[in-house]
């Protein structure tokens, strides 16, 4: 059977290797940070968002526990501001959208800010680079959110990004994902 977040996992480490610079713009109890610091190793850098506190507290401790190395800055803020964090230009992001599991299903991402901060992700993007957006559609802001990140992503240019959508057609709520390549 189809497992998504394998396939997820396969697209951004067809793009990542050792040393390079990646953010993770839902940091969440922080899976995904620690997935992309083992990945970019003592070289790379790691750049991660979240809004709660609780979040980055939750992430620290998971990349300490789990021996990831010192290359990744913690930030509590939204990721539509993210160009005042970032000054070079990423090899990979990964939007996880929704709200974290086990805590607080009203601070869930919101359309407004995640439409803005794909956006600013889209513009932060390296040659060959790849940004993956993981939707629920489970929960009504998040089907709107698909919705709208497909609006957005139908209008780029396909001479210069590759975006697509990866979804179980006959389960209507489960995640899907959208990737965006760069060329
Ligand atoms: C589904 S969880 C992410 C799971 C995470 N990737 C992991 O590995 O555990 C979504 C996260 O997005 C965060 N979030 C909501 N709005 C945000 C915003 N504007 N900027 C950054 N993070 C936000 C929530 O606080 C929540 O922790």
């Amino acid at each position: 059977m189809l497992d998504i977040l394998a396939l997820e996992k396969s697209f951004i480490l067809n793009h990542i290797k050792e040393g390079d610079t990646v953010a993770d713009f839902t940091m969440g109890n922080g899976y995904d940070t620690l997935f992309l610091s083992k990945t970019v190793g003592e070289n790379g850098r790691v750049y991660a968002f979240d809004i709660q506190q609780s979040a980055l507290i939750s992430t620290e401790k998971r990349l300490k526990e789990k021996n990831a190395p010192k290359n990744y800055t913690l930030i509590c803020d939204s990721h539509h501001n993210a160009r005042e964090y970032i000054k070079t230009p990423i090899k990979a992001g990964m939007f996880n959208l929704g709200y974290l599991p086990g805590g607080d299903k009203s601070i869930t991402t919101k359309r407004e800010t995640t439409l803005s901060a794909i956006e600013t992700a889209i513009s932060l993007l390296d040659k060959d680079a790849i940004l993956l957006i993981a939707v629920y559609p489970g929960h009504e802001e998040g089907e709107i959110e698909g919705e709208l990140i497909n609006e957005l992503l139908e209008k780029f240019d396909r001479k210069q990004y590759c975006c697509a959508k990866f979804r179980i057609i006959n389960s209507p709520t489960s995640s899907y994902f959208y990737i965006v390549e760069s060329k």
